[in-house]
């Protein structure tokens, strides 16, 4: 098969903001503990942080972590996981029917964001939280001094604010599973008073409201337009969560899921849009997809999502009641899943225009692309290739491009056998070109055609494929799945080939 693609310098869809490729750790699993944080570990730093989790999240180079949930944070209560340890008190925590000790609280994430060199996002307890709660957790995190809570931090150990800029006001709080979900129009209430009372603390503050994300629930974008309606001018980003599943879609739909997401993110601009155009506003607010990945709920036995209907978030775990930290919803991700994950990514890339922050979801353990053993090593996940080549080579301008080749059909529609998402680098004046080929049975002949961008020749082509789409990276086998980069051949440098099924970034200068 041939497919070619065509780009101008002159059409760009949009800056890359690098928060695209963040990502979110949450209360839940082993996430934290045994994850980001082990005392005891013999790689431990002073503090009981991970060192080897450290150095792979430098490397993934994400921007912005977000922090401490998910549908834990409207259970949570931030004001335990601050002081001494030994009088922090241990909770239920209802979302994943586990124990939570408290060892690790708000001062402790932030001080491991700032060695990581990351920024924290917070999510406050809009759920069984309260607002006055939420101005306090700003003003413990963000105020300089000489207030009750400012005071209390700097008592705690950190007299320097810890300047925390983007605050999530709850999590799905659309949705039955989540600790006091709310309607629309009670939420719309809550978030207006919060996020009023946590701008007065700190004015430079950009908030995240909570849009609808489970595109199955009757609410769906109604939800949105209702929020909105109210919170256009106080909030700065719209947020969504979307999650891909192979369960019963079979492999041809698996792999074009990069289709579905694209849907999903267009119809929260469609809603942003709605209201912006409704209340005759200026100001734009961006999209912050702040949970996005590949979720295969291996933990228990899925044959659709319907099976996932009127469980509790604990249902869909291994989770026995009441443990601490343990080892659930822990993905052990296939070289399909990777290739999944990297199509994602170049919808993330072709929605530039609207998308600011992306969080993959998440980061250590829980569906995650490292994991690590209890006293033990860690490895990388095949999801964490994509994502790795994904932050570092898709900064820069996304770039209009159009792709002629043959289609095929599939419950996304009618569709190219290859996707692809053209980046600009301007540092570098490099073009690299994200490809998906969701042929199954041949290779590609990729042809590609730049105007506008000077003399530019095929310098990489780096792959994501193999015969074994179950193959999977282990503690004893960690490069199982892998990158893998194809010879150049200097007479064809602007067709190359793509493997079937295969996902590839090609740069060139
Ligand atoms: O990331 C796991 C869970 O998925 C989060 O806690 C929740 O927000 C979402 O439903």
């Amino acid at each position: 098969k041939k497919a070619k693609c065509f780009s101008d310098s002159h059409y760009p869809i949009g800056e890359i903001n690098d928060k695209l490729y963040s990502s979110f750790t949450e209360h839940l699993g082993r996430s934290i503990y045994s994850g980001i944080y082990e005392p005891g570990h013999p790689d431990a730093d002073e503090d009981g942080y991970r060192k080897d989790v450290m150095e792979l999240v430098k490397e993934l180079n994400v921007p912005v972590i977000r922090y401490p949930g998910g549908n834990f944070v409207s259970c949570y209560d931030w004001h335990d996981g601050i002081g001494p340890k030994d009088k922090r008190p241990k909770r239920m925590d209802y979302a994943w029917a586990s124990i939570e000790t408290n060892e690790f609280g708000i001062d402790e994430f932030c001080r491991w964001a700032k060695k990581v060199g990351i920024e924290p996002m917070i999510a406050v307890n809009l759920g069984t939280g309260n607002i006055k709660d939420a101005g306090d957790l700003v003003e413990y995190c963000n105020h300089p001094g000489g207030t009750y809570w400012s005071d209390l931090r700097a008592k705690n150990g950190s007299p320097e604010p810890y300047n925390v800029k983007y605050w999530c006001l709850g999590n799905e709080m659309e949705g039955s599973w989540q600790a006091g979900h709310l309607s629309a129009e009670d939420y719309t209430k809550k978030a207006l008073e919060a996020a009023k009372i946590m701008k007065w603390v700190d004015p430079t503050i950009q908030l995240v409201a909570c849009g609808s994300s489970y595109e199955m629930l009757p609410t769906y974008l109604d939800w949105d337009r209702t929020m909105l309606s109210e919170l256009y001018n106080q909030v700065d980003y719209l947020s969504t969560h979307n999650y891909t599943m192979n369960a019963g879609q079979g492999t041809t739909n698996y792999v074009a899921s990069y289709k579905q997401l694209d849907q999903h993110i267009k119809n929260s601009a469609c809603a942003i849009e709605y209201v912006k155009a409704k209340k005759h506003c200026e100001k734009d607010i961006k999209i912050c997809l702040d949970e996005w990945n590949v979720w295969n709920f291996q933990d228990i036995k899925l044959d659709s999502l319907d099976d996932l209907q009127g469980l509790t978030t604990f249902e869909m775990t291994s989770a026995g009641r009441w443990e601490i930290a343990p080892p659930i919803l822990e993905e052990k991700y296939s070289l399909l899943d990777a290739i999944v994950v990297g199509g994602l990514g170049i919808t993330l890339l072709n929605n530039a225009d609207v998308l600011e922050i992306a969080c993959l979801a998440q980061l250590i353990n829980v569906i995650a692309p490292i994991t690590t053993m209890k006293n033990g090593g860690i490895f990388k996940q095949a999801i964490y290739h994509p994502f790795h080549m994904l932050s570092t080579y898709g900064r820069g301008t996304a770039m209009k491009a159009s792709t002629e080749a043959p289609k095929y059909h599939c419950d996304f529609g009618d569709l190219s056998v290859v996707e692809s998402a053209v980046v600009y680098n301007k540092e570098k004046d490099e073009v690299r070109i994200f490809v998906l080929n969701c042929d199954q049975e041949e290779e590609v002949e990729f042809e590609i055609e730049l105007q506008g961008y000077g003399n530019k020749q095929v310098k990489k082509h780096l792959v994501l494929s193999g015969d074994d789409y179950e193959a999977r990276n282990t503690f004893e086998n960690p490069d199982n799945v892998v990158m893998k980069e194809l010879p150049i051949e200097a007479s064809k440098n602007l067709t190359v080939l793509l493997p079937k099924m295969s996902w590839n970034v090609i740069i060139l200068g």
